[in-house]
């Protein structure tokens, strides 16, 4: 019984970090894991064999590995949407039939990368990219992570519907040389609907003929893609079972996919399969995902952690922290079960973080010494991206490496103030490289640890009801002619008469 499986997880004793690595010499070896070119050092948490054999228990009792099966076997797991979900056939691991089928729309995204690069829509230069969510995050990763050096083109990834986010990006652009891309999986995001609007508003005001010769659609609905002018030789559709948060493999990868060249994307999609096949088949104590997820839930549940932050120390993972937002918060961010029951425990912590040494002086001051527990993870790599003097890299590494020893550790000084409690937990994420490759791996990785945290809290982790609300009322307000409360209103009457 999974509360029996709880309890067993609320008893487990409580030993410092110092405690646990000076009882046992094998802790490190023990709660590391090589994979994929990626290094996880979870020794620096309070996980112990207890603990990990603890969660075992409620990862059977909650039906994990069926669950794994039926996702990797394309049968419908988002329960309450009746929709299976399957962004791992994307990357070749999955249903064959949906293998088949991710591959045929791959060809396509690929041949419509060849049709730009050989200027069948003219000379491109510039990309510009709306979509907002799911259909932004992803793909603004790939390409300021793995883009730096990549000339191909010039990408704008625009998600806001503040109009300062495009026009920042009409003042970068040639509106003769641009491509307009329009990503959204219904096809009817609002914001993604104007932006796409504007931008053609933009082309067609600084002569550009035929704007819609320049449009590319990337969406899950292309008769709504069709209907809004889009021509039908020019939209890349993806399955309806690639959840939006999840979609970065599909064509909502498509500006990545251009500017960084097709090879690199296929690498990307080959790292994450690779992790994908460690995710199925490895014993959950030496699973990366299921490790980092029993973490999570340790210090959510038992020592009620309410947010967990992420540091990037490298300046091209400086999108990682929004990335893992959406898709830790959007799909664990829930009270009630996959049966509707209330969920009677803590959901999913607050993602949250920054990139170091910048966090350092800034916000590391409440981690050490703050009242509230904040597990921290470090994500670096061992190759530096830049090429000035080794001390950059050098420093950057060691600065995350002591951060966390530091966290744990702690130190003892007679004026309060100035002493640290440590016993602060982290865990470290060591890529061999930042490469296409890796980051597949690593955003894989961090997709299987979100449904590993979905699966033992009992949460469907796709869907995203949450959402709709404040859209409605959104829509409701532009659109007029209805009140909302006294403060809603004052302030609809103070911004717009
Ligand atoms: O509002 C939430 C959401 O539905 C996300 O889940 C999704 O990624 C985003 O909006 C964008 O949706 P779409 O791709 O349909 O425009």
């Amino acid at each position: 019984m999974p509360n029996a499986d709880w309890n067993a997880i609320q008893a487990l004793p409580a030993k410092t970090l110092t405690d646990l690595f000076a009882e046992d010499s094998a802790r490190l070896g023990k709660f590391s894991v090589d994979v994929a070119g990626l290094h996880f050092d979870w020794s620096k948490t309070h996980l112990t064999q207890d603990a990990v054999t603890a969660f075992e228990a409620l990862a059977k009792a909650q039906g994990l590995a069926a669950k794994r099966e039926a996702l990797f076997g394309g049968e419908i797991v988002n329960v309450t949407e009746g929709r299976a979900v399957e962004h791992t056939a994307e990357r070749g691991e999955g249903n064959p039939d949906s293998v088949g089928k991710a591959r045929a729309l791959h060809a396509r995204m690929r041949g419509m990368i060849d049709a730009i690069e050989g200027e069948a829509l003219g000379p491109i230069r510039h990309v510009l990219h709306v979509g907002i969510g799911g259909s932004a995050l992803g793909p603004d990763l790939l390409v300021d992570a793995l883009g730096r050096d990549a000339d191909r083109y010039d990408v704008a990834i625009v998600a806001n519907v503040d109009g300062v986010a495009l026009e920042d990006a009409f003042a970068r652009f040639d509106p003769t040389a641009t491509l307009l891309v329009i990503a959204s999986k219904t096809f009817t995001t609002t914001e993604t609907m104007l932006n796409a609007q504007s931008v053609l508003q933009w082309m067609t005001e600084h002569g550009v003929s035929d704007p819609y010769g320049k449009v590319v659609a990337l969406t899950a609905d292309p008769d709504k893609a069709l209907e809004w002018g889009v021509d039908e030789t020019r939209i890349l559709p993806f399955s309806e079972s690639i959840g939006g948060r999840y979609s970065l493999w599909s064509s909502i990868g498509f500006p990545a996919a251009l500017a960084l060249g097709w090879d690199c994307f296929e690498e990307l999609l080959e790292g994450a399969a690779e992790m994908d096949r460690h995710f199925r088949l490895t014993a959950l104590h030496e699973n990366a995902p299921a490790l980092a997820a029993f973490a999570d839930l340790y210090y959510t549940q038992v020592r009620h952690a309410e947010t967990r932050a992420t540091f990037a120390y490298d300046q091209r993972l400086k999108l990682l922290p929004p990335y893992l937002q959406q898709l830790e918060m959007e799909s664990n961010g829930k009270s009630v079960t996959a049966e509707g029951e209330p969920l009677g425990r803590p959901s999913a912590a607050i993602t949250w973080g920054g990139v170091g040494t910048e966090a350092q002086h800034a916000v590391f001051q409440l981690l050490h010494q703050g009242t509230h527990l904040v597990p921290v993870e470090f994500v670096a790599s061992i190759e530096p991206g830049d090429t000035l003097s080794e001390d950059h890299h050098r420093q950057l590494l060691l600065n995350a490496f002591a951060q966390g020893a530091a966290l744990m550790a702690g130190k003892h000084n007679e004026d309060a103030a100035r002493s640290y409690s440590g016993d602060r937990p982290s865990s470290t994420i060591l890529l061999d490289d930042l490469d296409a490759r890796s980051l597949g791996a690593l955003i894989a990785f961090y997709e299987h640890r979100t449904f590993v945290n979905g699966v033992l809290l009992g949460i469907n982790s796709f869907d995203q009801f949450g959402v709709e609300l404040g859209k409605e009322m959104a829509k409701a307000a532009v659109e007029g002619g209805q009140t909302f409360d006294a403060s809603t209103d004052d302030l609809i009457k103070r911004a717009f008469g």
